[in-house]
């Protein structure tokens, strides 16, 4: 609600154009991993982001300072609610952190 709500909607339907759809977001559901690591990084902007797909005219933060907690839950939560799919635990954002630092 405090980080994501703003730009991929209470729904997670996004906004055409402007920020995908986290309902029927494939990298989410399929490759947590991927998801963990645009978290923290962030997509385009700044140097240290993801490259941008330019299929969107926002590009995404980056949320470093969120816990690995906070994060486990954010994608448990995309994956529960839009997928039914099983959540993931604190120590997979751990691992990805520790590998992108
Ligand atoms: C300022 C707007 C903004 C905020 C806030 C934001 N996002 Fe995004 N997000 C985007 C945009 C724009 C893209 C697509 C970027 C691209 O593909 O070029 C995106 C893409 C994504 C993707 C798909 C990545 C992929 O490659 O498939 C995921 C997952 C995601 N966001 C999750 C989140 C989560 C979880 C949060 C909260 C921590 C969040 N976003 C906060 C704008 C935002």
């Amino acid at each position: 609600m405090q980080t994501c709500l703003a730009c991929h909607q209470a729904d997670g339907s996004g906004v055409p154009g402007m920020q995908p759809a986290l309902r029927t977001d494939s990298t989410v559901m399929s490759d947590p991993d991927r998801a963990i690591e645009v978290i923290l990084r962030g997509i385009g902007g700044a140097e240290t982001a993801v490259p941008a797909s330019g299929e969107y005219a926002m590009v995404m933060p980056a949320s470093m300072h969120l816990s690995d907690e906070q994060i486990a839950n954010l994608i448990s939560y995309i994956r529960q609610e839009f997928n039914g799919s099983s959540p993931i635990e604190p120590d997979k954002v751990r691992a990805v952190r520790d590998r992108l630092e």
